[in-house]
């Protein structure tokens, strides 16, 4: 029996080179090694959480299924589906957030996040505005609101995971709370029903921890919220100007001088896609101070367009054909199912849901 791997991406954008080299580049590199069954999904049900537009999101879940398939993502090799598309997530979410706590899941990081967001809380965490914002929530008074939805997340990621009885998961490091709550509900059920039913999933990278892929604005990671994205969908022209506004500092002015974070930044991402001794070249140029940071971002802007132009075009011509996506879709549709169905039909009966009338 093969190992299964899983893993799935929120629709809420365009994927953006920090989704590629972080997550998708991973994801083709375990379907080509063909010791796993892999299964890779967009997580729509999870994009509701923040309501998005339907019309948009719906234009997003074409977009993110045509970006796994462009990055070379096989229907044959690898399950590719969407969430929505295997109803039985929703049940066995529904059964499993009776074990969950809204203790644990008001404690999660992610959700703390998000619901400082959604209460409009600018100031940096505490413990103290953690009681604030429960208050904020509970309180009559408050006319905000921080849907349940948000709440359960946590649930719903250990049911995507779960119900595909997944034995690995890759993701990166913002994910590893919520892969931890994944494995604490499958030792609660296990131990609830004195069974021994679903097994503990694990983070999976390649040897090298979690990529982590920074913004070109100086400072942070990549992200859509972050306005700093490089998307695999951008022209040569757009990738070009991007990078080339990239922000910088004055240059070293003494050999060997360490390098401030936004210099630092554009090496790392010059790590990700440009040979060994071109990076080792330009460190050089900046430890003796003879580098010229326009010529880095040059090279920068070339590797990145080199890697992402076959992807871009290969995203065009899949997004406008429509019966190939439409193929894949239902062909993942119908193997999620089949392993999803498997799993909530014994869950059911292991917590007594069973009808009377078959
Ligand atoms: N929460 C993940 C993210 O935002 C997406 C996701 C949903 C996921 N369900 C999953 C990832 C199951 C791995 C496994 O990135």
């Amino acid at each position: 029996m093969k190992k299964i791997v899983l893993s799935g991406i929120r629709p809420t954008g365009q994927l953006h080179l920090g989704n590629y080299l972080g997550a998708l580049c991973n994801f083709v590199k375990m379907q080509q090694e063909g010791i796993y069954d892999s299964y890779f999904f967009i997580a729509d049900l999870h994009a509701l959480t923040t309501n998005p537009d339907p019309a948009l999101l719906h234009e997003n879940v074409r977009n993110v299924v045509a970006e796994y398939l462009a990055a070379g993502l096989e229907p044959d090799k690898s399950t590719i589906f969407v969430q929505s598309d295997v109803p039985e997530v929703s049940e066995l979410y529904l059964l499993l957030n009776m074990h969950v706590g809204i203790g644990e899941l008001m404690r999660t990081a992610a959700f703390k996040d998000k619901a400082r967001k959604a209460l409009g809380i600018t100031t940096a965490p505490s413990a103290d505005d953690d009681a604030d914002m429960a208050k904020e929530i509970i309180g009559a008074q408050s006319n905000k609101r921080v849907n349940a939805g948000l709440l359960t997340y946590p649930t719903l990621m250990a049911v995507d995971i779960l119900i595909q009885r997944a034995n690995f998961v890759p993701v990166g490091k913002d994910q590893e709370q919520h892969l931890e709550l994944t494995r604490r509900f499958a030792r609660r059920f296990n131990a609830f029903y004195k069974v021994d039913y679903f097994e503990e999933p694990q983070n999976f990278n390649f040897g090298n921890a979690a990529v982590k892929v920074p913004g070109l604005d100086g400072s942070g990671k990549m992200g859509k919220s972050e306005g700093n994205c490089l998307y695999l969908a951008d022209d040569e022209k757009t990738l070009r100007k991007k990078v080339m506004r990239a922000v910088t500092d004055a240059g070293p002015t003494e050999p060997n001088q360490p390098m401030a974070e936004p210099v630092q930044n554009l090496f790392t991402i010059l790590k990700l896609v440009a040979p060994q001794e071109l990076v080792q070249q330009f460190t050089d140029a900046y430890n003796d101070c003879s580098i010229r940071y326009g010529d880095l971002k040059k090279a920068l802007a070339d590797h990145i367009v080199a890697l992402t132009t076959p992807i871009r075009e290969r995203i065009i011509d899949i997004k406008n054909d429509d019966a190939y996506l439409a193929r894949v879709l239902r062909q993942g549709a119908e193997q999620a199912r089949e392993r999803a169905s498997a799993t909530l039909r014994d869950v059911r009966e292991i917590m007594g849901i069973t009808p009377f009338w078959k």
